[in-house]
């Protein structure tokens, strides 16, 4: 749903993302372009900023991401951009919880148990 109202007029890649919270709450955001280009935003870092700007005392549980493409549902999985990772990172820091990853597309479902696997030798507080 939330992939389906993505604002990507300039890829045409329609990226969906839904935030589980604490207490079953789910916030869901997309991918917003921009004519100049990098001021646009993904959709992990758009729903993940949203969910702790309206929900700080709620940790982030898991996050849901998926693309589309042309109406359809890309073939295999998409994972967060580098970007993203470190983004998520901070929120398994900031709530000392991992956040477990569900990649959705067509052909496969992945799923990641935190972040710190897509993320290894990150730089983090403890740096
Ligand atoms: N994009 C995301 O929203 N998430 C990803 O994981 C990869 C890429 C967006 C950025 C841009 O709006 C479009 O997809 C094409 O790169």
């Amino acid at each position: 749903e939330a992939a389906k109202t993505a604002y990507a007029p300039y890829s045409g890649f329609h990226v969906g993302a839904a935030v589980l919270l604490e207490e079953e709450i789910i916030v869901s955001a997309n991918n917003q372009e921009n004519v100049a280009y990098p001021s646009g935003i993904c959709a992990e870092r758009n729903t993940m900023f949203y969910a702790n700007a309206k929900y700080p005392e709620h940790k982030p549980l898991a996050i849901a991401i998926t693309a589309c493409q042309n109406g359809k549902f890309t073939s295999n999985c998409i994972s967060p951009c580098g970007a993203c990772r470190q983004v998520l990172l901070e929120s398994e820091n900031r709530y000392k919880s991992p956040l477990r990853i569900l990649l959705y597309s067509e052909n496969e479902i992945q799923v990641i148990e935190s972040i710190k696997e897509l993320l290894p030798l990150s730089f983090s507080m403890e740096s």
